[in-house]
């Protein structure tokens, strides 16, 4: 049977390390009560299995979670007992890389305004996307290092650019303006390029080709530019001027950081690893927190929206809209972890959403 056919779809669950631990139970919890039909399989890939028995990613696993699943729910690596932080590149840069999730794809949406830090900022001022390269850059892990420990020490850490890869990104992010809404149903129009090609020239120089011809294939929609160092201002000076963002790999990391801020902080900041008609993975922004990891502190909301959008990928859409206003309503009662505000552990804030996407309308 071809399993990429069949309705009932299947999921492989990673919870990973720290919060990764507390935070995907919940939005597992969550999907079950949507009633979305799905089969969850669970590994224990993590630091904790590494420090066991020294496996990262079993023999075969891209292979196999590419061929058994339909998408992949994460929670975050990193562990402090493991300093190499070796398990964390190979599974989640692993699985980016070589199951070529090329779109790193992170809406910015602030849900409720007592949750952004900034002034007088309401939440359709703040709904934007924001596509990260997510297979090259200075992640490709080209580089090396010389004469280490000597005071002739050298290390190189290469920044590389594909016309492929850049190509593809950036058509990417044309195509998820054309076809994607803003939240209030208004259309999407200005796709904005943030680079830094006045000192970085010859992946700029790149990135501002490609860019310049790929926006000649969608002459209906505006296009716009940034140095990053200026994006990082205008995001806390005026966000209402973001519509779809276009980077790369690194910069794409630091500005959903920043843009996570927006949103009410890491904890309510979703995102998904795509390459389109490959089998993805979606992970919440934030990390595996170590100081506050097994404490019931973490909020579970970026990780129960993060399964929001791998339902909508996988064609659930009633499903995730019942959980994505089953989070707005929890934003709004203050049925919320304390980060932003609420006086609920994870365990109580997953449990009141997903009693509340199972409550009659
Ligand atoms: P982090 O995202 O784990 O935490 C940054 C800050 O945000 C901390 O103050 C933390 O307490 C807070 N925070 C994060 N998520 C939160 C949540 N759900 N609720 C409430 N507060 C939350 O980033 P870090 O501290 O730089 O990194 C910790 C570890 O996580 C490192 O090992 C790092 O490499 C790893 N990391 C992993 C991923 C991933 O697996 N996708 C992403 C980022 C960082
Ligand atoms: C993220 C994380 C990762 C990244 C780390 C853990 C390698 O910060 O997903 O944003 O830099 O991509
Ligand atoms: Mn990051």
């Amino acid at each position: 049977m071809d399993l990429k056919n069949r309705t009932r779809k299947r999921i492989a669950v990673i919870p990973g390390d720290g919060i990764g631990q507390e935070v995907i139970p919940q939005a597992v919890k969550v999907i079950k009560a949507s009633g979305a039909d799905v089969e969850l399989t669970e590994f224990d890939w993590g630091a904790k299995r590494y420090l066991r028995d020294g496996t990262t990613v079993t023999p075969d696993g891209f292979a196999m979670l590419a061929r058994d699943f339909d998408a992949i729910l994460v929670g975050a690596f990193g562990d402090p007992r493991v300093q190499s932080n070796i398990h964390a590149r190979e599974i989640l840069l692993g699985m980016r890389f070589k199951m070529d999730l090329y779109a790193n794809v992170r809406p910015v949406r602030l849900l409720d305004a007592a949750l952004c830090p900034l002034k007088g900022v309401r939440p359709k001022d703040v709904d934007f996307v924001v596509i990260r390269e997510n297979t090259e850059g200075a992640y490709s892990g080209a580089g090396g290092v010389f004469k280490q420990g000597t005071p002739d020490e050298i290390a190189i850490q290469e920044d590389i650019n594909t016309r492929k890869g850049v190509e593809r990104i950036i058509r990417y992010a044309f195509e998820c303006c054309r076809s994607h809404e803003k939240t209030d149903g208004s259309p999407r129009g200005n796709v904005l390029m943030c680079d830094k090609s006045n000192a970085l020239t010859y992946a700029g120089g790149l990135w501002q080709r490609v860019f310049q011809e790929i926006s000649g294939e969608y002459p209906q929609l505006t296009t716009k530019h940034m140095y990053v160092d200026a994006l990082c201002l205008q995001m806390v000076r005026d966000p209402r001027q973001f519509d779809v963002i276009v980077t790369n790999n690194m910069f794409g990391d630091i500005i959903t950081d920043l843009a996570a801020a927006l949103q009410g902080g890491l904890g309510m900041a979703a995102s998904g690893n795509i390459h389109p008609g490959k089998t993805s993975m979606f992970e919440p922004v934030h990390g595996s927190a170590p100081t506050i990891a097994g404490k019931n502190v973490a909020n579970p909301f970026g990780a129960i929206l993060t399964a929001a959008m791998m339902l909508v990928h996988l064609g659930m859409t009633a499903e995730a809209s019942k959980i994505e206003a089953a989070v707005l309503a929890a934003v709004r009662d203050k049925k919320t972890t304390e980060d932003i505000g609420g006086t609920m552990g994870t365990r109580e804030a997953g449990e009141w959403v997903a009693k509340r996407v199972n409550a009659p309308l």
